[in-house]
């Protein structure tokens, strides 16, 4: 079974699809095989890594009659057909063989609301038993059919029942934050929000009906790899770097204090042995990261991760040069840690 890891957060704009892509490369790059699933409406993963300008390039993937992306694969489960969930079609990514993408849509958005009445009514009606199992149901089948090794799940800023099945169906999850005010307030809304949604899958995985299911709602007791935190503005101004240390230290002592004993009471931590065994401390980020700068534009441009951009795709010659390649190799390091990290971390539990 492929391995599935949600990158969630409800605060907008804290990297997570920029860390989906850009930690799925790296993935990659070190051999395994990763499903990108991009979960979110607003299709911004499926935008970066295919390079749409506008919903009508999206036509040859909305329009070609096969299952080619996150809606079309569930519409068999959610419009109530009478043919199977089957595997998507995945995009491949180019310059990168190991990777693959379940396109997002639009009309997923429109699934939220069936969703969560399945989800609140918990099998009572046989019309919607099939809903809470049919999402990680068609993960699975195409990470069978491609040969995945990783499932990476890019989530909308949101608290929604799409979020909500997709957190408690992953095998583990990352939580990205920004250096803010906000992020600081989302260690406290993750610490009440997640323990409800465990409580609600230790139910949903005992009830009969939901099993018995086409699509079983699966029996997973997802866990808590770690944050990352990016000090960037996305506003255009100059922030002292002292700013961003005062945030960071705060939404550690909010990890530490908030969530971390929510996510305790909750069984969603892993042993403390494995956060030692990859030598994260209590409340410490798995990965941090500076602002990628003018890196990030050349990234999307070029449909390639911050560390993988060429010379010619850089564009300058010279010292500048030297000094890009040199940021360039920074990331590339905090990301291959990073993803050595998640590794030993998704091993270790299936060695304990
Ligand atoms: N380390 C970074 N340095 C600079 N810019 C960044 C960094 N990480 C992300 N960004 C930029 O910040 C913006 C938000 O990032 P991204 O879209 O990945 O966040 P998100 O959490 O997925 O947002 P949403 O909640 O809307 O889905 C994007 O424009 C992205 O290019
Ligand atoms: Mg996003």
């Amino acid at each position: 079974m492929a391995i599935q890891i949600s990158l969630f957060n409800h605060k907008g704009g804290v990297s997570k699809t920029t860390t989906a892509f850009n930690l799925g490369w790296m993935l990659a790059e070190k051999g395994k095989r990763v499903l990108l699933a991009d979960c979110d409406p607003q299709c911004n993963l499926t935008g970066m890594v295919l390079g749409y300008k506008g919903t009508e390039d999206l036509a040859r993937i909305y329009e070609s009659g096969s299952v080619r992306n996150i809606r079309d694969g569930l519409a068999p489960a959610f419009e109530s057909r009478p043919a199977p969930i089957e595997p998507v079609d995945c995009e491949p990514i180019a310059g990168q063989p190991n990777m693959f993408l379940i396109p997002g849509h639009i009309g997923l958005a429109e699934y939220e609301v069936t969703l969560g009445i399945a989800q609140e009514l918990a099998g009572s009606l046989v019309t919607l038993q099939n809903l809470p199992g049919s999402i990680s149901h068609l993960f699975q089948i195409t990470a069978t059919k491609y040969n995945i090794d990783y499932i990476l799940v890019d989530m909308s800023p949101s608290l929604g029942s799409i979020n909500q099945n997709l957190l408690m169906t992953s095998d583990f999850f990352l939580v990205p934050m920004a250096t803010d005010y906000f992020s600081v307030m989302a260690t406290v809304s993750l610490a009440s929000v997640l323990p409800k949604w465990k409580a609600w899958s230790q139910k949903a995985q005992n009830i009969a009906e939901l099993q018995r299911a086409t699509y079983p709602f699966p029996k997973i007791n997802p866990k808590f790899l770690g944050t990352v935190i990016q000090k960037y503005r996305l506003r255009k101004e100059n922030t002292p770097s002292g700013a961003f240390q005062e945030w960071i230290a705060e939404i550690e002592e909010g990890v530490k204090n908030k969530l971390i004993p929510a996510l305790s009471a909750s069984d969603m931590l892993m042993s403390h042995g494995a956060y030692k065994s990859i030598g994260i401390e209590i409340g410490k980020p798995l990965l941090q990261m500076s602002d990628f700068n003018g890196l990030i534009a050349l990234s999307q441009k070029h449909k390639v991760p911050v560390f993988g951009l060429s010379d010619s795709q850089i564009g300058q010659t010279g010292v500048v040069l030297e000094r890009t390649k040199k940021s360039m190799n920074k990331f590339r390091d905090l990301f291959s840690a990073a993803a050595d990290k998640v590794i030993q971390l998704t091993n270790y539990a299936d060695s304990n």
